[in-house]
């Protein structure tokens, strides 16, 4: 390793901590993350941007280079934009698993379900975990040992553990999860146990889970990784420059992303905005959030009181990863979908469960809370918010392996099965594939190659 990994040349930003609300400056944030004087969220400033003269092309420039180079912080598809990052000091420090990096794919035949020329989707659930919340943990997890603790703690509907849960791993932390008991997929709870979490699946909701660990944080010397804590946006944010990069700088009219405890969809924003404000994009995208009919705090939010005041909802959805009432960084979202013009749609179970077989016919695949984003842009194109020849990107959360047990329930007609969304999912019909049993012979698969054959062509 050379001098460069521990030492920039380049100017390092100062960053601070502010309220969201009240708009205190706090000198270090304390355990539940929230501001000292009125209790709200904080988030992270730079006050040093207008004056440290940070070019656009030289950043640009900067961030291509470095995609060369064999250095962990440059390899990292987050560390790799740390000039828009909180400042690490020695860079061997930090905790990578060589996050971000993720594609931007064309979707062709979900541009045709949705009404659109052209589509694409930025892949996030191909990170290291298999999630976004990578990019957020690299930076968070890192800030935790730099700070000396030994535990790390989350509440989570699984994406969030898995990953602390690595990232803790990695760095030589314990850590410690609390999940909603039966709610939470095998996938994302079978990565939790691998890194060596102490998981407990406690019986309440998600919303409940994170009431309880707000209590233990206060308590015990852990430190809290849920997306309050506001480094773990900081990182999030990068996979809007990785994307501005894809595009060469010249932003889609709109980015469609899921919204949980609307973490992911603040920090996508406040990248955007940092972006305009710094000169690497000259427009903004509209960014518009996308929650679950069952789980749609946010779209009641806006629609009954305009952003003003949080309404709560006791979340339900088999869009697991999203199963959220009582969302933490509501205000931060409500102020994103102010400035970019975004706005919010929900979206059904049959909605869900069809558009994610849709992205997985375009050779793609995710899991069911990403997928929202596809349900939603198709009601955002019949409304006329979205136009056929619109650009748009859909942030795909979570990889399909995450919940692999939605897929085949979805392909063996089990999903609604006596349920009362059992008539309205006739629809997905076409969509499913049932695995079929035969016999171990060469006639009966090729009988059974024919008649698919016959089928398709139809
Ligand atoms: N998509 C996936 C796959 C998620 O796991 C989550 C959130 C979201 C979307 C929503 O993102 O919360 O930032 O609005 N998962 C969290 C977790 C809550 O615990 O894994 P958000």
């Amino acid at each position: 390793m050379t001098d460069r990994s521990s030492r920039e040349s380049n100017p390092v930003q100062t960053s601070e901590l502010r309220c969201i609300a009240c708009g205190v400056v706090c000198q270090k944030a304390e355990q539940k993350f929230r501001c000292t004087a009125c209790g709200d969220l904080l988030e992270i400033v730079y006050p040093d941007w207008s004056s440290a003269g940070l070019d656009p092309s030289t950043l640009r420039d900067l961030w291509c280079q470095r995609r060369t180079s064999k250095l962990p912080v440059d390899e990292s598809g987050v560390w790799r934009f740390r000039e828009l990052l909180p400042s690490f000091g020695d860079w061997q420090q930090i905790i990578t698993l060589r996050e971000g990096n993720t594609p931007l794919y064309e979707m062709p035949s979900c541009a045709r379900m949705a009404g659109l020329q052209q589509l694409y989707a930025k892949h996030q659930g191909m990170n290291p975990t298999g999630s976004f919340k990578d990019t957020g943990m690299t930076v968070a997890a890192s800030v935790a040992r730099r700070e000396r603790f030994r535990w790390v703690a989350c509440a989570s509907t699984g994406n969030t553990s898995a990953s602390m849960a690595a990232y803790a791993a990695r760095g030589g932390m314990r850590s410690l999860v609390l999940i909603p008991e039966g709610k939470v997929s095998w996938g994302k709870l079978s990565q939790a146990l691998d890194y060596g979490a102490v998981t407990c699946q406690l019986k309440t909701d998600f919303d409940g889970c994170m009431r309880v660990l707000n209590e233990v944080v206060q308590r015990m010397p852990v430190y809290l990784l849920n997306s309050v804590n506001p480094y773990r946006l900081e990182g999030q944010k990068t996979a809007a420059i990785e994307l501005m990069e894809q595009f060469d700088w010249q932003s889609p009219d709109h980015v469609i992303v899921p919204g949980g405890n609307l973490g992911n969809s603040s920090a996508l924003g406040k990248a955007f905005l940092e972006m305009k404000q710094l000169g690497l994009i000259s427009t903004l995208p509209k960014v518009s959030i996308i929650q679950a009919e069952g789980a749609n705090p946010l779209v009641r939010t806006m629609r009954e009181n305009g952003g003003r005041e949080l309404i709560s909802v006791k979340a339900e959805t088999a869009a697991s990863a999203i199963r959220i009432g009582n969302p933490a960084s509501w205000k931060k979202a409500v102020r994103v979908l102010q400035a970019t013009d975004g706005t919010v749609e929900q979206v059904s179970e049959v909605e869900i469960a069809l558009a994610k077989a849709e992205i997985g016919a375009d050779g793609i695949g995710c899991e069911p809370a990403s997928a929202v984003t596809l349900a939603g842009l198709k009601k955002l194109v019949k409304q006329g918010f979205v136009r056929s020849g619109d650009s748009v990107v859909l942030i795909l959360t979570g990889h399909l392996l995450k919940d692999p047990e939605f897929t085949l329930k979805f392909h063996r007609g089990d999903l609604f099965a006596g349920t009362d969304r059992e008539k309205e999912a006739d629809i997905l019909k076409p969509q499913q594939r049932a695995p079929i049993v035969l016999d171990a012979t060469v006639d009966a698969v090729i009988r059974t190659l024919k008649e698919a054959d016959d089928r398709l062509e139809t």
